[in-house]
Order: C-alpha cells, then sequence, then structure tokens
C-alpha cells in the first residue's frame, strides 16, 4: 500500500537524516529503486514528473503499476508516490489518479498567487489522505523543458507558505536540476539556516540532489532538510551502464539483445546510485 510523505519525513527530522526521492521514468526505474529500498529497509519516495507521467501514458498508468508493483514484490517497507513539480491541474488530476503525495510548484506565480492555488491544494490534498509539498524561489537548471533561475527563496515567503499546512517545503538555496557547472559557488547554508528558522521546523525539501558534494548532503540534512530529490544520477548511471553493454558488442552476443538482458546492467546501476544516496541520506534501517 502506498503511504503520504508526511510521517516518513517528520521521522527523517526528528531523526537527522534524509529520505530521497527517486524519480521513475518506467518499470525498470521503479522496480530497481522499489527493491533498493527493500533490501536497505529504507523508506522511500517514488517522484513523477509531469513529462515522466506522459512518457508513460499518464497518472493513473503510472499509479496502478506502481501499486500493483509494490504488491508483487512484497515491498513492507513505506513508499509513497509523488508528484513532482506539479502544475495546479496535474496535481488535481494526481489526487484522483491515486498518487500517496503530491508537490504543487507555484514558484513562478507571484506569491499571492501562490499562496491561493496551495491554500486550495492543501485542503484538496489532505481531504483524501495525501501529503502536499509547496515551493518558494524557483529551483534553477532545466526540467521537462522549464528553466528555472536557481533563486535563493526569501525566508518571509517561506514563512507565509509553510505556514498554509503544507506537510514539506522546497524553497530554493542556490540548487539546480541536472549536473553543476563547473563554477557553481555551492549551497546557501546561510539562507537554508534562515529558511529553517522562519518556517516551524517544517521538513525542508532539497532538489537537484544529483552531484551535491557528501558534505554538502550532510550539512544541508543538519540545518532541516528531510527530503533530497535525485534524478538526473540514476539517469546518468543508467545510461554509462548501457553503452558499455553495446559497446562491448554484448547486444550482437547470443541473445543480448533481449530487452530484459539489454536493460540489465542499467538496471544494476541504478541499484547502486540508489543505495550510495540512501546510504548518504541516512535512510538506511529507518522503514
Ligand atoms: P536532479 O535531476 O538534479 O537530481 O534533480 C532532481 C529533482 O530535484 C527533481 O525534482
Amino acid at each position: 500500500m502506498l503511504v503520504s510523505a508526511t510521517e516518513m519525513l517528520k521521522k527523517a527530522r526528528d531523526g537527522h537524516y534524509a529520505v530521497g526521492q527517486f524519480n521513475i521514468n518506467n518499470l525498470e526505474w521503479t522496480k530497481a529503486i522499489l527493491l533498493t529500498a527493500q533490501e536497505l529497509n529504507s523508506p522511500v519516495i517514488l517522484g513523477v514528473s509531469e513529462g515522466a507521467g506522459k512518457y508513460m501514458t499518464g497518472f493513473k498508468t503510472v499509479a496502478a503499476m506502481v501499486d500493483a508493483m509494490v504488491d508483487s514484490l512484497g515491498i513492507t517497507v513505506p513508499v509513497a508516490l509523488h508528484l513532482d513539480h506539479g502544475s495546479y491541474e496535474g496535481a488535481k488530476a494526481c489526487i484522483e489518479a491515486g498518487f500517496s503525495s503530491i508537490m504543487f510548484d507555484g514558484s513562478h506565480y507571484s506569491i499571492e498567487e501562490n499562496v491561493a492555488k496551495t491554500t486550495e491544494l492543501v485542503e484538496l490534498a489532505h481531504s483524501k489522505g495525501l501529503s502536499i509539498e509547496a515551493e518558494v524561489g524557483s529551483i534553477g537548471g532545466e526540467e521537462d523543458g522549464v528553466v528555472g533561475a536557481g533563486e535563493v527563496a526569501d525566508p518571509e515567503e517561506c514563512h507565509k507558505i509553510s505556514s498554509l499546512g503544507i506537510d514539506f517545503l522546497a524553497a530554493g538555496i542556490g540548487n539546480i536540476h541536472g549536473k553543476y557547472p563547473a563554477n557553481w559557488k555551492g549551497l546557501d547554508f546561510e539562507a537554508l539556516d534562515k529558511i529553517h528558522n522562519a518556517t516551524d521546523n517544517i521538513p525542508l525539501v532539497l532538489h537537484g540532489g544529483t552531484g551535491i558534494p557528501a558534505d554538502m548532503i550532510k550539512k544541508a540534512i543538519s540545518l532541516g532538510v528531510s527530503k533530497i530529490n535525485v534524478n538526473t544520477e540514476c539517469q546518468l548511471s543508467f545510461a554509462a551502464a548501457t553503452r558499455e553493454y553495446v559497446e562491448a558488442g554484448k547486444d550482437l552476443q547470443g541473445k543480448g539483445f533481449d530487452p530484459r538482458k539489454l536493460l540489465a546492467p542499467g538496471f544494476e546501476a541504478i541499484k547502486a546510485t540508489v543505495k550510495e544516496k540512501m546510504e548518504l541520506f541516512g535512510s538506511v534501517n529507518k522503514a
């Protein structure tokens, strides 16, 4: 059974570790992440962007697949199925489709409109037992064609949004999606500290988990980050392992072209990446 992310993130906040949100793209991704979480006895959040949802033919397909897979694999650790960077319409669609958690990303609206739409969605999500994440200060980088500027969120605005009854808050602190450029200045811990102090100990979310050095991850957790999103890093490790398989000519040997063989190294690579992150985030044995 899927659960909302509220309890697992409160536990993470109080226990000073973070739960990973790993984005899924297909069956292999989902299976790799679920099996790793179970092996490590870790809670896990499966993230689905609107683009990935569309790719998998819709949120209903995703919810049905994840729900059935949790059951078929005998997964007993807490699993939340979460909409990543949802629009207002997308958030409503996921509530209907059977997700257990949503993110409404109103960071590109005026603060007044972000407040109004978040307020409405908090009520709707909570009436159906889902958790809800909101965002202040857009995260930089590109995701599904949307390029954010990598803002540092205003603590006052974070306070406003966090008081609306949301369960966890994403606040920009210089983090960006995708690979970090060589001249990246790192996370803004001063800003994170101010945001943490202004938001009544609400679990904070760090987006753009790919490529953030381990010491910065640990410091962010010590300053209130309880959920860390990772997407690109699984894609990179999947692609590298698949490339290696093909470049070694293995798809040309025997039945190496069989998708169950062709995709196996990439599948194992995702598992290894997820394991590494869960160990770094401290969520192992916290199910
Ligand atoms: P990365 O792709 O940089 O890991 O970011 C993932 C993310 O924040 C999803 O919301």
